[in-house]
């Protein structure tokens, strides 16, 4: 039976006791009857009408002939049944040859029927089970639809509200925009062309930025932690694809010190196109994240900028939006545990990455704890790195590197050391920086990184896993690296 017949059946056999019932029973007069009755199906308990009615009308058809059958059978029964009746009150001596006939037949029509009824009870529980499995299949189904339908409201948002910041722009073209204070409409995707462009731009000049030469290694405090230089990226390896729009750009990430009810698999997911940005995807097993069944869907108290957040500890921390507030939310109890503006920092599209998308403040883990990674008046648009608290969030330390922030395309932090990315969307990109953070010292790198879909919006290093995760044009892929051993 295919499955929607299926799903049809066991919306008809619906809740409550729909039982086919046979049922033998004495009336007052001594004589046996047999009834059987099929509850008749309720046709209001199933929601697809063409499908349902012509599905209904096949059951009425089959339950009509099956109630003929039963009818026939019924009536030869009961008047077989009066021969019986006679026979046993001893109102006939010897059974004819006739009746004995036919109480041979009624016996075996009698063993037939509680065959039959045997039967439809099997059936029925089967079709009881089946039915509470798709009852769950139906409830997720139901949860998928409002998840889908709250994406279909913000996607009609955003293309209504790029179409007005299409006529605003268009106005607005002859003027000229100075690059710190430019309105770039992050989600405006008119504007792709110009962020790669300005990418490709900016990345010769960057390297002349670099004035120190390296000097040192990065202490060896950390032994333990199988720490070292960055020496290799591997190629990406796609675990999962946005099925939307909202998922060109996002963010997704696992926690690299799990605390319970969470494991190293619970996998986060945040979509980050829209202007109002506050569904959190939570997957408890891996296998959901790359089906792309969440276990929950967290909606934060205040909407989030940026493709910067983190899981730490059993907290998200996310950048509120239009502002340079770091937030802790803690992800069991779903509340805010902390808040802390980033001194100076800017935000809004001020200090982005190369490719835009108002990624001003990022967030990072490594093998020694939370960074914030930004830029201030001050540092002129220079990588400025901190130190977090992770419960407070005060900053700890801070250090002011001499890497372009708007001249690379992401960053991340491997025990200490900042690296930098140098495209977002060339195929052939490549490390190009690293910031020693225990020596105060640049250096240029070039190790290749691959953008394979060629829109690489976040990359995060997991210090458990040992992996890079990124977010490249709707796919969510990951890298497996090498460090030196030292
Ligand atoms: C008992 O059943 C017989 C046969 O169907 C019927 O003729 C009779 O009227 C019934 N008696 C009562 C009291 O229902
Ligand atoms: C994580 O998932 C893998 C397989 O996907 C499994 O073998 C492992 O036991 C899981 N670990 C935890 C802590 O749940």
């Amino acid at each position: 039976m295919p499955a929607a017949q299926l799903l049809l059946l066991a919306c008809l056999l619906g809740v409550g006791a729909r039982t086919a019932q046979l049922r033998k029973a004495n009336n007052q007069s001594g004589r046996c009857q047999y009834t059987f009755s099929v509850v008749s199906p309720t046709e209001a308990s199933c929601p697809e009408q063409g499908q349902a009615m012509s599905a209904i009308q096949d059951l009425q058809r089959d339950s009509s002939a099956q109630r003929e059958d039963l009818e026939a059978t019924k009536a030869r029964l009961t008047s077989l049944e009066g021969v019986l009746h006679r026979l046993t009150l001893g109102q006939v001596a010897e059974p004819s040859e006739a009746e004995q006939g036919q109480l041979d037949t009624l016996t075996r029509e009698r063993e037939q029927l509680e065959t039959q009824t045997r039967e439809l009870e099997a059936a029925n529980s089967n079709l009881l089970r089946d039915q509470s499995v798709l009852e769950e299949e139906k409830r997720q189904l139901r949860a998928e639809n409002e998840d889908l339908a709250r994406r279909l409201e913000s996607s009609s948002q955003e293309i209504e509200r790029l179409r007005r910041g299409q006529c605003l722009q268009a106005h607005s073209s002859s003027q000229d925009m100075s690059p710190g204070a430019r309105e770039v409409p992050r989600w405006n995707l008119e504007n792709l062309d110009f962020q790669e462009l300005k990418s490709e731009l900016s990345e010769v000049p960057a390297s002349q930025i670099l004035a120190r030469p390296t000097s040192g290694h990065p202490r060896s405090e950390d032994g333990d932690t199988g720490c070292g230089d960055l020496i290799w990226v591997g190629e990406p390896v796609t675990l999962r694809t946005a099925e939307s729009i909202t998922g060109k750009y996002g963010v997704w990430m696992r926690d690299p010190k799990p605390v319970s009810p969470y494991t190293q698999n619970t996998t986060w997911r945040i979509d980050t196109v829209g202007t109002a940005v506050r569904q959190v995807f939570e997957y408890h097993l891996i296998s959901q994240f790359t089906q792309g069944y969440p276990s929950k869907v967290h909606v934060l108290p205040r909407p989030l900028e940026s493709t910067g957040a983190v899981v730490y500890g059993g907290s998200l921390y996310f950048q509120g939006a239009a502002s340079r507030t770091v937030v802790r939310y803690e992800l069991k109890t779903e509340s805010v545990k902390a808040q802390k503006d980033i001194p100076g920092a800017g935000y809004h599209g001020q200090f982005p990455y190369s490719w835009g998308g108002y990624t001003d403040i990022d967030l990072a883990v490594d093998e020694t704890g939370l960074w914030v990674i930004y830029s201030t008046e001050e540092a002129k648009g220079a990588i400025v790195l901190s130190k977090l608290h992770p419960e407070s969030l005060e900053l700890e330390q801070t250090w002011e590197t001499n890497i372009r922030k708007l001249s690379v395309a992401n960053a991340f932090v491997i025990c200490g050391t900042l690296y930098t990315v140098s495209s977002y969307s060339a195929p052939e990109a490549t490390i190009n920086f690293a910031y020693d953070t225990a020596t105060e010292s640049s250096k240029a790198l070039s190790i290749p990184f691959k953008n394979h879909y060629k829109y690489s919006s976040m990359v995060d290093y997991n210090p458990l896993e040992k992996k890079l995760f990124a977010w490249d044009n709707f796919n969510m892929v990951t890298y497996d690296i090498r460090l030196s051993t030292m």
